[in-house]
């Protein structure tokens, strides 16, 4: 999976590296962009974080999905009136697994039939994710888009049939690792793509108790903590740097004044490290930090109020027992 879009060509991969890692290890507080995360190694090991017990976002929003898609589906399928429509799904980032599975079969038990559009910059993703789906759901057609949808003035998606509507999927937390800023524009490209009756099914996790969250990701078998080195381990395969991933430590925080959790990697030492690929050097003093990701969790109403601000309407909202995620529908008049 691909949750922070990354170029898709491997000469773009390297340019956008190289700037982006030569920009955020020059700047006066250290960071580095998520999208570096998921090169093959980071993409197993997020695949890893998902089913750890500490972990509760992946199974709690598969929860909700579990208990409530038939409900979903149907009330995306109405903009109004008591006519249903025939929806196209599209999902932002080439598919999260089960997840979607659980929605498109509810959309195949209501309409029979229905088009799977996960656009995403990653050919291999969407390969995967066609041939995935195609295998596992009689009757859905997959129709792979490859595009940046976290770039441009609105999602520029394929035009959608006479008396079609489309359902948006942006589950799995993703909108959280986008800064408010950076959510809204998200949220304004996606509206800014609709036609009336298009609606969006947002997931997000929200603000609960510190200890929960830090665990989440700072788990006990270390593999949040692997996933977060791995970002170092790219940079010295594919950078040519020599990061010494053991004088580093993954380091998590609780922002409550921002509403998020940091991750950031902490140089044990004062240290200099090189980075051939960039004729770049870097000193770090002990106990600096480089932040490598902020996941932004919201309090109950903020995300419909975010939706609201974009122009969708929220139309429902589904959580589980604890309300420690929230699944939205929003859907522009
Ligand atoms: C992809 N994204 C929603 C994950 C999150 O929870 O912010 C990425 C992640 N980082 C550490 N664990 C998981």
């Amino acid at each position: 999976m691909t949750s922070i879009a990354s170029p898709a060509v491997p000469g773009q991969i390297h340019e956008r590296l190289a700037s982006d890692v030569r920009n955020g290890l020059s700047a006066s507080r250290k960071h580095l962009p998520p999208w570096l995360f998921y090169d093959e190694a980071g993409s197993r090991l997020f695949d890893q974080i998902t089913l750890l017990p500490e972990y509760y976002l992946t199974r709690t929003e598969r929860g909700i999905l579990t208990t409530h898609a038939g409900a979903i589906i149907a009330r995306a399928a109405k903009p109004s009136g008591s006519q249903s429509i025939h929806l196209r799904i599209t999902e932002l980032g080439a598919g999260s697994a089960d997840k979607t599975r659980l929605l498109l079969a509810a959309a195949v038990a209501s309409q029979g039939t229905v088009v799977y559009e996960p656009v995403d910059v990653s050919p291999d993703a969407l390969e995967a994710a066609r041939q995935r789906i195609e295998r596992e759901i009689a009757k859905v057609t997959v129709a792979p888009r490859m595009m940046d949808y976290t770039h441009g003035p609105k999602l520029d998606l394929a035009p959608i049939g006479v008396g079609e509507r489309r359902l948006v999927l942006y589950i799995g937390s993703s909108i959280g690792n986008f800064d408010p800023a950076e959510a809204a524009k998200l949220l304004g490209r996606v509206r800014a793509g609709f036609n009336p009756g298009d609606a969006l099914l947002l997931g997000v996790d929200q603000v609960k108790d510190e200890a929960t969250l830090l665990a989440a990701y700072d788990d006990a078998s270390g593999v949040t903590a692997a996933f977060n080195l791995n970002m170092l381990a790219r940079l010295n395969r594919e950078l040519g740097a020599n990061f010494n991933l053991a004088a580093f430590k993954h380091r998590v925080v609780w922002n409550s004044a921002e509403s998020r959790i940091e991750m950031r990697l902490e140089s044990r030492t004062a240290q200099r490290v090189r980075l051939h690929g960039l004729d770049l050097e870097v000193d770090f003093s002990a106990g600096e930090t480089i932040h490598t990701e902020s996941s932004y969790k919201y309090l109950p109403g903020q995300a419909e109020a975010a939706l609201t601000a974009a122009g969708i309407a929220p139309v429902q909202t589904w959580t589980d027992a604890q309300g420690w995620f929230a699944v939205i529908l929003g859907r522009v008049a």
